[in-house]
């Protein structure tokens, strides 16, 4: 008999409960034993609990070490700082591993599989900004600080080296604004550098370096040219939002926040105001970061009989949501998927 595994569970916002119940009965037909403790975050925790990060939160992530979370919202300029920063925080959850692969083919490209391993907890997230008032104007200027450490840096660029060797993967490329942001950007390459000649990598993988601006254009243009991408805080987030849309969208992109004291997986993506409660959403990208949780956890086995049902599923069955252009809801696709996994 398996033993289970105690997970804390974060339905999030928006469309977060409907695709935390797809992965749910998902999880449930696989059998994989993981044994919940259902929390509240984001807009839900202040509602329920006058706080968008509740201890109770805090507390159940540092027994379980683990955790599925749906999309937490976070209201743009004013109000309460992202629950997601404060979580990657408070568990030094320095690495977001973001892999982008192509399943439904017939998009811009064919075959894009490719890895953006982003700093999660230094650069300009850490919130240090400030207003300074002018006159009547109290906005009239805004500033932030970013920080990235030598520690950091290092950290971040040894999970990706280390990450690619272990997974196969040829080519690690280093993206930076080194030329620009001298010291914030120059610090990550100048420690890359450090590494290239570290035995543990030197003649194992590829390394290269390029600029974001022109990563950002490449990515587009050619994305087979790369295979895993690490990169600071900021331009992890926004390359990995550029590489869901070359495969298919944000429906499809997961996410682990992967550190020394906990792992978070989640969809790369927000909580979809605009289609919450419809029932329409893709909960695909949520699913592949529950195979990321199930490898994590060391069931490969389980992992890949996702994976190949959800592949099954939009390409032999064709049953796909409104964003990869299909006519199933969440729910619909969420059986198809759920008798495929049962009936192989
Ligand atoms: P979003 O990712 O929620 O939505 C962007 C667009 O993609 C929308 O048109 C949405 O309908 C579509 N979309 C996203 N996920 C989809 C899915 N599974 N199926 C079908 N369509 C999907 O980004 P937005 O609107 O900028 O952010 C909304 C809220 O989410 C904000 O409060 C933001 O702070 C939060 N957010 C939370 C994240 C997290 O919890 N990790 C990550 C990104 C944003």
């Amino acid at each position: 008999m398996t033993s289970t595994i105690p997970a804390t569970l974060i339905p999030g916002d928006g469309i977060g409960p409907e695709i935390v119940d797809a992965t749910l009965a998902v999880f449930a037909a696989l059998e994989a034993p993981f044994e919940w403790d259902t929390q509240v975050a984001g807009l839900a925790g202040v509602k329920a609990a006058g706080d968008p990060l509740p201890q109770s939160v805090l507390d159940s992530i540092r027994s379980t070490r683990l955790a599925l979370k749906g999309p937490l919202e976070t209201p743009s300029g004013g109000g309460y700082r992202s629950s997601n920063v404060r979580l990657r925080e408070e568990f030094k959850l320095y690495a977001n591993l973001r892999p982008a692969r192509t399943i439904v083919p017939g998009g811009r490209y064919e075959d894009v599989n490719l890895v953006v391993v982003r700093e999660n907890i230094e650069g300009l997230y850490m919130g240090y900004e400030h207003y300074i008032p002018i006159g009547s104007d109290p906005h009239a200027v805004g500033m932030s600080t970013g920080i990235n450490t030598r520690q950091g840096c290092r950290r971040i660029l040894e999970y990706a080296f280390d990450y690619a060797i272990a997974t196969g993967r040829k080519k690690v490329t280093v993206v930076h604004k080194a030329n620009i942001m001298k010291a914030l950007t120059g610090i990550f390459l100048e420690t890359a550098r450090s590494l290239y000649d570290d035995p543990r990598y030197k003649g194992k993988i590829e390394i290269n370096e390029i600029i974001v601006d022109a990563c950002a254009m490449k990515l587009v243009l050619d994305p087979s040219q790369f295979d895993v991408i690490v990169t600071t805080n900021l331009f992890g987030d926004i390359l990995s939002d550029l590489v869901a849309g070359l495969v298919g969208g944000l429906g499809m992109a997961p996410g682990a926040n992967i550190g020394t004291d906990a792992a978070i997986f989640e969809a790369v993506h927000g909580s979809a105001p605009d289609i919450a409660g419809k029932g329409i959403a893709n909960p695909t990208a949520l699913l592949l970061a529950g195979a990321m949780m199930l490898d994590h956890c060391q069931m490969p086995d389980k992992a890949t009989r996702l994976r190949n049902a959800i592949d099954a599923t939009l390409n032999i069955d064709k049953i796909r949501t409104g964003d990869l252009r299909g006519s199933a809801n969440t729910v619909s696709y969420t059986q198809a998927l759920v008798s495929r996994i049962k009936n192989g």
